[in-house]
């Protein structure tokens, strides 16, 4: 049927954001549309009675459509969601992780209001830059596609990332030859911008001289360049240390170092691990990158064991502790994926809180189950590997008490997840 035109009625909005709608016994998903939306669309089969639809006309809006704030919206593949009015919005992210909790045996009753981050507060951003013959292009993929949408503004950063877009994409058409690819790194620490360009392009001197120069023009605290295929980066200018603060204790960053999404966001997940650790003595904190949970543990005086596969996050973290006069933290370089800390070494701890990548942490979770650690928090920013690993914690012998929603990914389908569970044997 690829190639067709059908006119539809959305019903609801699927997990990855498209509205999603029945078309003679199979489905069809269209991106940037809403519940009760008519629309026309045009279809492109992906599977055995599955279709992406391409909105061509919005026939009749449904109830819970706005005009999006963002002029780039439906084309740019950064946002799936800017066209719900913000109860609709906040009200599918928490239908979404209701219905996951549901459909894995968890209760949904513990689930605590909606934390929202609000526009232009994201404090990291990946850009990407291709040097055309004539220009340059700055922005994000399109959806379902490698074309990337040359950006004017993104309403969903901080300002201040924003305000680079323009620069990167003056430094590309002078350094980059047409052709040429390079991803931009930028987040706002605590020490104002931190630029991490990564590219398998030849630079040269004027090229590197010319990321040097934004560095003084829009003060960025440090610019550094990597390529995509080595480990590491190499600092070009650096104009101050680049820093997070974590529990009041400065941690340097390396370039393209871990950051939560949001700053306040980090805050809830923070308060969230504070709140249940209360007056325990020993904790561990897996997958800590930089320690901003791990550090503020460990200023309240407890014994914290850290580990990460990042080195130079380790590293950063051990110097950190020490200089800040904390010797019960121990961070280690670890890949807990392949080597998950031993529930008969968690035993110890009065609490264990891990925080993994979107993967999840199967084989770390499977440990801390069997551990019988008396509480576990668990942060994630992946719903369908946090229930995962949530029903090996349950089927360990751990209930779920506390569940709460932090959307820091503004207007994505993503969610943010901080949930403690206790063993109740
Ligand atoms: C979501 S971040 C959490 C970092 C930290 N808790 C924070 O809030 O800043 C996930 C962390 O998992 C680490 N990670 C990814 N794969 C890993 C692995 N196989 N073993 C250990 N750590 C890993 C990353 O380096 C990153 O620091």
């Amino acid at each position: 049927m690829t190639g067709f035109r059908a006119e539809i009625a959305i019903e609801n909005i699927g997990r990855r954001g498209d509205g999603v709608a029945a078309l003679e016994g199979g489905i069809v998903h269209v991106p940037a549309t809403a519940p009760g939306d008519r629309v026309s669309v045009a279809l492109t089969e992906t599977g055995p009675g599955r279709f992406r639809g391409r909105l061509l006309d919005l026939l009749q809006a449904g109830p819970d459509r706005r005009e999006a704030p963002c002029r780039h919206f439906a084309e740019c593949g950064g946002c799936a969601l800017q066209h719900l009015t913000p109860d609709a919005y906040g009200a599918w992210k928490l239908d979404m992780l209701r219905g996951l909790l549901a459909r894995n045996g968890l209760d949904a009753a513990v689930v605590e209001p909606l934390h929202r981050s609000p526009p232009g507060s994201r404090r990291r951003a990946g850009f990407t830059i291709r040097r055309r013959r004539d220009d340059a292009i700055v922005g994000f993929n399109e959806r379902h596609s490698h074309r990337v949408v040359d950006l004017a503004a993104c309403p969903v950063v901080l300002p201040e990332i924003a305000a680079l877009i323009a620069p990167l994409r003056a430094w590309a058409e002078t350094a980059l030859q047409a052709g040429d690819r390079a991803d931009a790194h930028v987040a706002v620490t605590d020490s104002g911008l931190d630029l991490l360009v990564r590219t398998g392009a030849r630079l040269g001197g004027a090229g590197r001289d010319a990321l040097v120069d934004l560095l003084a023009r829009e003060d960025l605290a440090r610019v550094a360049r990597a390529h995509p295929k080595r480990e590491g980066a190499e600092v070009l200018a650096e104009a101050r240390p680049v820093r997070a603060v974590h529990g009041g204790v400065p941690v340097a960053l390396a370039p393209g170092a871990f950051a939560q999404a949001t700053a306040d966001g980090e805050a809830v997940l923070t308060g969230f691990v504070l709140d249940a650790v209360q007056g325990a003595a020993s904790a561990f904190d897996l997958f800590c990158g930089s320690g901003a949970f791990a550090l503020p543990l460990a200023k309240r005086g407890c014994s914290v064991f850290a580990a990460d596969i990042d080195k130079a996050a380790v590293a950063n973290l051990s110097a950190a502790a020490r200089q800040a006069g904390l010797p019960k933290l121990h961070a280690e370089a670890r890949n807990l994926m392949r080597r998950p800390v031993p529930a008969g070494e968690l035993a110890g701890a009065e609490i264990v809180v891990f925080d993994p990548p979107r993967a999840g942490a199967k084989a770390q979770a499977a440990e801390i189950a069997a551990s019988r650690v008396p509480v576990v928090v668990a942060v994630s920013c992946d719903p369908g590997t946090f229930m995962r690993d949530a029903r090996i914690l349950v089927e360990g012998g751990y209930r779920l008490t506390r569940l709460r929603p932090v959307d820091q990914f503004l207007w994505s389908a993503h969610l943010e997840l901080a949930a403690r569970f206790d063993f109740a044997g």
